[in-house]
């Protein structure tokens, strides 16, 4: 089998070939995607998607502890990183320290991920210099959805850009190994992937990052409604509900279970 990937190289691929990104949250959904990417994003938006909660905000560690040790166990070459919840990082570098420790300790995983501005890079270089390897966050940030207001794109007036390009540029330079860039204009994303060291991954922010992530389930059509930037590579919503018609039907036709799912008695 392919080698697990190493940070280095995720970094050393800046500016080559586009660093491939999917959530997973589940064993077997890790064994899936794990062979066609580059990194694996245990995300918080494990929340709205396995747990049907309103936000990311109520999301634990406990969480993402437990989803993250799958996605570890269902994985061998892609680098596999873990979101920081809301509220287990913001207060101090050392609360993160501890916070971060602790989910690398439970999982196995190689790295977090955080979200926020310049506000975090002090944390940002805290953790790197102490081994833990930090995936940053910009621009449309979902554990900020009470401050922003929504979902919607960011920086699209004048001063919102400078800030987030500004955002970015904290965070690359206090040592984050990637940095995601959510939901804003292709001129941010161009401002920030030529002006820092690191690659960026884009979700909503071109094909000009060095990089693209999307949640597994959006691209999978598992949803009804996603987000402008999502693009559907499948339609498992109705292979699901088509498989569960036919079964619900089998059910109560007695054509389920046949012959061939019925055990036979010893002779
Ligand atoms: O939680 C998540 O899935 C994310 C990505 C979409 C970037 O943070
Ligand atoms: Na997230």
């Amino acid at each position: 089998p392919l080698k697990r990937l190493t940070i280095p190289a995720i970094r050393r691929q800046k500016g080559k070939t586009p660093l491939v990104m999917l959530t997973a949250y589940t064993v077997r959904t890790a064994q899936l995607l794990d062979p066609h990417c580059d990194m694996l994003l245990v995300g918080d938006s494990l929340g709205q998607v396995v747990y049907g909660l309103p936000s990311t905000v109520p999301v634990t560690l406990e969480m993402m502890a437990a989803h993250g040790a799958a996605v570890v166990r269902g994985s061998y070459h892609a680098v596999v990183v873990i979101d920081m919840p809301f509220g287990s990082y913001e207060a101090s570098p050392e609360k993160a320290f501890e916070s971060a420790a602790w989910l690398l300790k439970q999982t196995g995983a190689a790295a977090v991920k955080l979200e926020g501005g310049t506000a975090m890079a002090p944390t940002v270089k805290f953790l790197t210099e102490r081994g833990i390897p930090v995936m940053g966050h910009v621009g449309l940030t979902p554990q900020a959805v009470n401050v922003l207001g929504g979902y919607g794109a960011r920086g699209r007036t004048p001063e919102e850009a400078a800030k987030i390009v500004a955002d970015a540029q904290s965070i690359a330079e206090a040592g984050a190994f990637a940095l995601v860039i959510e939901g804003v204009v292709e001129p941010i994303a161009i401002e920030i992937t030529t002006t820092i060291a690191c690659p960026t991954i884009g979700i909503g922010a071109s094909a000009q990052c060095d990089g693209q992530v999307l949640v597994a389930e959006d691209m999978l059509g598992m949803f009804e409604r996603t987000a402008k930037f999502v693009k559907r590579f499948a339609d498992i919503a109705e292979t699901i509900a088509s498989a569960a018609q036919t079964y619900a039907e089998d059910v109560r036709t007695r054509a389920f279970p046949g012959p061939e799912q019925v055990y036979a008695p010893k002779d």
